[in-house]
């Protein structure tokens, strides 16, 4: 039986309920609705889509908020059945198309242990002491702390260091082939937001990338 087989039960189960209470689809969603249906059931949302799951799950279900152009869901659908052709599946969440409820694709993924300030913090951490060197400054001093967070946030902006990080957490040759996989699938805005845990390995959960035409 495949990995994954349960998932699909799982996020229609998921879905039937959203709809069941009201949810639609075609309506621009507003992530207040949640709170106002009082589901027992966890979300996110990013720019472009609501991710929503049932506690109990180990799935995740990605709704498209992105009127019209959908190809970044099903590229990202694409993109893991690449990463299992080159052994590198382990880095991004599983996910496939669930199905079409009400005309639109539904997604469904691997669920993560997200959240967003946890990979802030350890990216932001992660650069002090080498910049400190580099500089010759005292870790320990306020001013270095300083200096620190204005060319933190300055660099941090462009996301390269959320990558590099990331990247950081694998061995050489791991880190060089999931580099050269990003770069080779232009898999880009990846933020800290677009990753979260698999027991204790960081896992992109948003490869979709950014600017597909919405
Ligand atoms: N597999 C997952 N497991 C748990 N939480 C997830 C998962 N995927 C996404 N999330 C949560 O939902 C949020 C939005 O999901 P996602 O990043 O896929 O949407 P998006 O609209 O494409 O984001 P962006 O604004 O980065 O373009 C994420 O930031 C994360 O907090
Ligand atoms: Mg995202």
């Amino acid at each position: 039986m495949d990995r994954f087989s349960d998932a699909f039960i799982e996020g229609d189960k998921i879905m039937q309920t959203l709809l069941a209470n009201g949810f639609n689809i075609h309506k621009p969603f507003s992530i207040g609705e949640m709170n106002i249906w009082n589901m027992d059931m966890g979300y996110g949302c990013g720019a472009s889509r609501i991710v929503v799951w049932d506690n109990d799950s180990d799935y995740v279900v990605k709704i498209p908020i992105c009127y019209g152009d959908e190809r970044y869901c099903i590229h990202e659908v694409e993109l893991y059945e690449k990463a299992v052709e080159c052994g590198l599946e382990s880095h991004f969440a599983w996910c496939d198309c669930l199905g079409e409820y009400d005309g639109r694709n539904v997604y469904i993924m691997e669920r993560l242990d997200c959240n967003e300030n946890t990979f802030e913090d350890l990216t932001y951490t992660w650069r002090y002491e080498s910049y400190c060197e580099e500089r010759n400054l005292d870790p320990d001093e306020e001013s270095s702390r300083q200096k620190y967070s204005h060319y933190f946030w300055d660099f941090y902006c462009d996301d390269d260091l959320v990558l590099e990080w990331f990247l950081s957490q694998f061995s050489e040759k791991i880190s060089s082939q999931v580099r050269a996989f990003i770069d080779r699938w232009q898999i880009n805005d990846i933020h800290a937001g677009n990753m979260g845990y698999r027991g204790s390995q960081p896992v992109l959960c948003d490869y979709a990338g950014f600017g597909w035409s919405c």
